[in-house]
């Protein structure tokens, strides 16, 4: 239908006749002459209608934006060029036009990225915005990147079921109900963790797919109920040997995909990160970090002044911010209101204005137990300089690292102060195998196929909360990437952490059954990662929506505005499922 597409055309094109096809994204109508900008998914050709050619003219008087045409006509020379455009040297004279779809007026405005609600309802035509083409095109550019990379490391992409049974990886699962056994589930995998340890048994040495996740869970801007992972897993290997080849890979992409080579990627261990930057997912663009200053307030007198409970484990600990002593007091109490939603009583500040005219001189509001000694102490850890602002929390530790990490993004967004155009990707590593809630619950910190560090088996037995697992999560500028681990590749040690995590012995059987007995035949060591792909695209187009890089998105409660989805069923279909609605609900 067509012999060259709208953005391609250029000057050695002059004279040619050609034919094209697309959609009418512009018109301007100067009455001997209608100029209209026509857009496929290459870019935009301007395309001129003169009155003389009264047919084709006539045509074009009938047509709306976004209508759909084809048009066959001569490449010209512009008398004067548009630099915006690639196509701005020339334009084409049109012979004749067939109009394929008239457009009715479009119920969503290019201009305006704000009605979220309308965009998703109309998504069809919200993906006719440049931006969200060129997403999916560095998307697809990723992909084929991936396959080829993973190919030639002699990865085989295997499929796995999607209508499966629970793969725990912390959320709640979609459930699939199943007609030839009423009352029955299937679930869809929020991974194929299970499927990717099986084909280890199988004997297929590398695997690897780029695969659909489903999870249940509350979503955010970069999470979606249906995401895609490139799921990898390899037997015989090191967990280093995973970081190692998932760090090529994502160089690779970041090389060929903006130009940019990326370091190589840092190491830090869970208990590190949390204690520096408060999270597991530090950007570590901002360069501040949370300082250690309980020894310096080891007194019991600061303990009264700081209210601390003992029974607690507490920590006292800051942020020096650089430069930041001319914040307001207005700014420093809107801090205080910040951090109160993370369970901290309290915001100490203390002004470092000019140090050398002694501590008399310095703002703060724990003034009246700053001696000498203690500032000094302080200024010490910190390194603080004139101009800087300590802000400092004492409270149970858990409450310190969360408010004291989320002070340290909210110091970053507010007053940029770190260069935001860079990569500083960093690996984390020791997960803790367990967390344990307010009832002595334990959950594990990855999933529960996560086996142990060397040496860490006999703390299963006495102390679960300290044993440290063989785990590590890739983390670039905030973003969590990645994550995986060494598996469990020993019946009776999966069984021992389904044992701690208080699955009992039927429930083991009935859901990882298969799993339990498969490893009892010869199953080899085996590691592996998943990388969110989404998340990886996210970053390289510079978005922070999700939605942006995938063509068909949910909203945030999980529904599809366009297909009107999930909807209810029919009576018949619901009974031919055994499925009988609970009328309250
Ligand atoms: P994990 O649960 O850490 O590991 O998931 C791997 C990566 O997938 C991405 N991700 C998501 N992206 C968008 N929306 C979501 N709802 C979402 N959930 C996760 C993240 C995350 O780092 N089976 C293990 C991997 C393994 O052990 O090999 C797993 O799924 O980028």
């Amino acid at each position: 239908m067509r012999t060259k597409y709208c953005g391609n055309i250029r000057i050695i094109d002059l004279n040619r006749s050609i034919v094209l096809c697309g959609w009418v994204n512009k018109i301007r109508n100067f009455s001997q002459f209608i100029f209209i900008d026509m857009r496929d998914w290459t870019g935009i050709v301007q395309l001129v209608f003169e009155k003389k050619n009264n047919k084709a003219f006539k045509q074009a008087l009938d047509l709306k934006n976004e209508s759909c045409i084809q048009v066959i006509g001569i490449v010209k020379k512009r008398s004067a060029k548009n630099k915006n455009l690639d196509t701005g040297e020339i334009e084409i004279l049109v012979n004749k036009i067939n109009i394929f779809n008239i457009s009715k007026a479009l119920p969503l405005d290019y201009s305006n990225n704000s009605n979220d609600d309308i965009r998703l309802k109309y998504r069809y035509l919200d993906l006719r915005r440049s931006q969200l083409l060129e997403n999916l095109k560095i998307r697809n550019k990723i992909t084929y990147l991936i396959r080829i990379f993973m190919t030639k490391k002699n990865f085989l992409d295997i499929e796995t079921p999607f209508l499966t049974k629970s793969t725990p990886e912390g959320a709640r699962d979609y459930l699939v109900p199943s007609r030839n056994y009423p009352g029955k589930f299937y679930a869809l995998p929020q991974s194929p963790q299970l499927f990717k340890q099986l084909l280890m048994i199988s004997g297929i040495d590398k695997y690897y797919q780029i695969v659909k996740c489903f999870r249940d869970e509350d979503l955010r801007a970069d999470r979606q109920p249906e995401f895609t992972q490139i799921d990898i897993e390899a037997a015989f290997v090191s967990s280093s040997q995973i970081r190692n080849f998932a760090e090529k890979l994502i160089k690779k992409i970041w090389l060929k995909i903006i130009d940019y080579n990326l370091n190589k990627f840092p190491k830090i261990s869970f208990y590190d990160a949390i204690q520096r930057y408060g999270t597991d997912k530090p950007d570590l663009r901002n360069p501040m970090e949370i300082i250690d200053v309980t020894d310096i307030f080891i007194e019991q007198k600061f303990s009264s002044f700081f209210k601390i409970n003992a029974e607690k484990k507490n920590r006292i600990a800051l942020l020096c911010f650089f430069q930041g002593n001319k914040i307001s007091r207005k700014k420093i109490d809107e801090y205080s209101n910040y951090v109160k939603k993370f369970g901290s009583k309290k915001l100490f500040y203390i002004k470092i204005n000019t140090i050398e005219n002694g501590f008399e001189n310095i703002q703060s509001s724990m003034k009246n137990i700053l001696d000498k000694n203690t500032l000094e102490n302080i200024l010490r850890k910190t390194n603080a300089k004139n101009g800087d602002i300590l802000f400092l929390i004492a409270d149970e530790e858990k409450i310190v690292n969360k408010s004291l990490g989320m002070l340290r993004i909210k110091l970053g967004d507010d007053f940029a102060f770190f260069k935001k155009n860079t990569w500083k990707p960093v690996w984390i590593v020791d997960f803790p195998m367990f967390k344990e809630d307010y009832n002595g619950k334990f959950s594990c910190n990855h999933h529960p196929f996560t086996a142990l560090k060397k040496n860490n088996q006999k703390k299963l037995k006495k102390n679960p909360n300290l044993a440290i697992s063989d785990s590590y999560d890739l983390v670039i500028n905030g973003y969590e990437i990645g994550g995986g681990s060494v598996r469990i590749h020993d019946s009776k040690i999966q069984k021992k952490i389904f044992n701690i995590i208080g699955i009992e012995k039927k429930i083991q059987i009935e859901k990882f059954g298969f799993l339990i007995e498969a490893l009892k035949y010869g199953a080899p060591p085996h590691a592996g990662i998943a990388l969110g792909l989404d998340r990886i695209v996210m970053l390289l187009t510079k978005t922070n929506n999700i939605k942006d890089v995938i063509a068909f998105p949910k909203t945030t409660s999980a529904s599809c505005l366009m297909t009107n989805s999930p909807s209810k069923s029919k009576k018949s279909t619901l009974s031919e499922l055994g499925i009988n609605l609970n009328k309250n609900k």
